[in-house]
């Protein structure tokens, strides 16, 4: 029977691999949206003040489960800087305080002033994640602003990642929200040490769609969406079955007034819909028989975490996704998908 004709799909409970869940009110607003969808995510530690101690780790980890409720358990990460000290990076990992640190090579996005000038800056850090196994995120883009925007991903590949890898080979690595055929290409040659994250809207969305019929605002997140020949590379990697491609929504919410905006936010809200977004494009493409490897099992295997025992059940039924939620534009806004999560 072919995958069009199925009309439900139950799965191990997903993880989300990355997510930005903010702080204060916009925390309490959106942390119970994932936490209806995730058993887990890893949350980035991009807020207004980075989250670079295990102290404040341990805190805002606290101020999620509060907002989120019961059920939920956020992965922590630490924010990397220039100065960032690699006993303190190793206490919080051997007491759990944190899973992964995040590199974001200095102004690449939102909330990333703090970040790295040059990755040689944290080269003890590195020594000290490989060395026990902890797996650094990586926001792969360049900054350079001679480097055209729908080039810095493929360039961050030549100038940091492979140097990196040179250096620590057997660093754990998640080249986080890839949207080209060059990290595609890049992971797979990559040992097992090496995967990927893909979110939601970079298997719908390439780079016309930023400007269908005018600027789009709500689309726009970096890294940017690239040409159609990058989004289906990206597709058949997410569809591919292999186990170094798992589950990060990015979903970065920001409120409606800052995305439409002369000077808009980087960030797409995509919490609210996205297994059924997920869903839709597996199911588009034929997949659906690999979706639960993508969305709950590659992540943990990854990470050296147990699967969720939990399942979730999807079912084929039109849903309607809200103009606004909270304030916030949620991706798909106005759509109707054909996937839901049965209640
Ligand atoms: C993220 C945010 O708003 O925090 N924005 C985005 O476009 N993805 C930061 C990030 O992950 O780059
Ligand atoms: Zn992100």
């Amino acid at each position: 029977m072919s995958d069009t004709m199925t009309d439900t799909i139950t799965i191990r409970r997903p993880d989300d691999w990355h997510v930005h869940l903010r702080d204060g009110d916009m925390l309490r607003a959106v942390a119970p949206l994932t936490a209806r969808q995730f058993a887990r995510a890893i949350v980035m530690p991009n807020l207004g003040t980075p989250i670079t101690s295990v102290a404040a780790a341990t805190d805002y980890r606290r101020r999620i489960t509060a907002a989120a409720g019961p059920g939920f358990t956020p992965l922590m990460t630490c924010y990397l800087t220039d100065v960032a000290d690699p006993a303190e990076i190793e206490r919080g990992h051997a007491e759990g305080a944190w899973v992964a640190a995040k590199l974001y090579p200095a102004n690449a996005t939102t909330n990333s002033a703090a970040g790295v000038t040059d990755v040689r800056h944290i080269h003890a850090a590195l020594e000290v994640m490989e060395r026990i196994g902890m797996v650094l995120c990586v926001h792969g883009e360049v900054t350079d602003p001679a480097v055209d925007i729908f080039d810095r991903e493929a360039v961050f590949i030549e100038r940091v990642l492979e140097p990196l890898l040179r250096d620590f080979p057997a660093l754990k690595i998640v080249f986080e929200h890839i949207t080209t055929a060059d990290a595609v290409e890049f992971v797979a040659a990559s040992g097992t040490n090496v995967a990927a994250t893909i979110t939601p809207h970079h298997l719908h969305l390439n780079r016309g769609d930023l400007f269908a019929g005018g600027l789009r605002p709500h689309l726009y997140c970096l890294p940017v969406a690239k040409r159609e020949a990058h989004r289906l590379a990206v597709r058949t990697a997410a569809i591919s079955g292999s186990a170094k491609y798992f589950l990060g929504t990015d979903s970065a919410p920001h409120p409606r007034q800052a995305k439409e905006s002369g000077c808009g936010c980087a960030g797409i809200f995509n919490a609210p819909f996205a297994l059924e977004s997920y869903a839709a494009a597996f199911d588009e493409d034929g997949a659906l028989d690999r979706f639960e490897a993508f969305a709950s099992l590659n992540g943990p295997a990854f990470y050296g975490l147990p699967v969720n025992s939990e399942s979730v059940t999807l079912e084929r039924r039109a849903v309607t996704v809200p103009a606004e939620i909270d304030g916030i534009v949620p991706f798909h806004a106005g759509e109707t998908l054909g996937w839901a999560l049965a209640d």
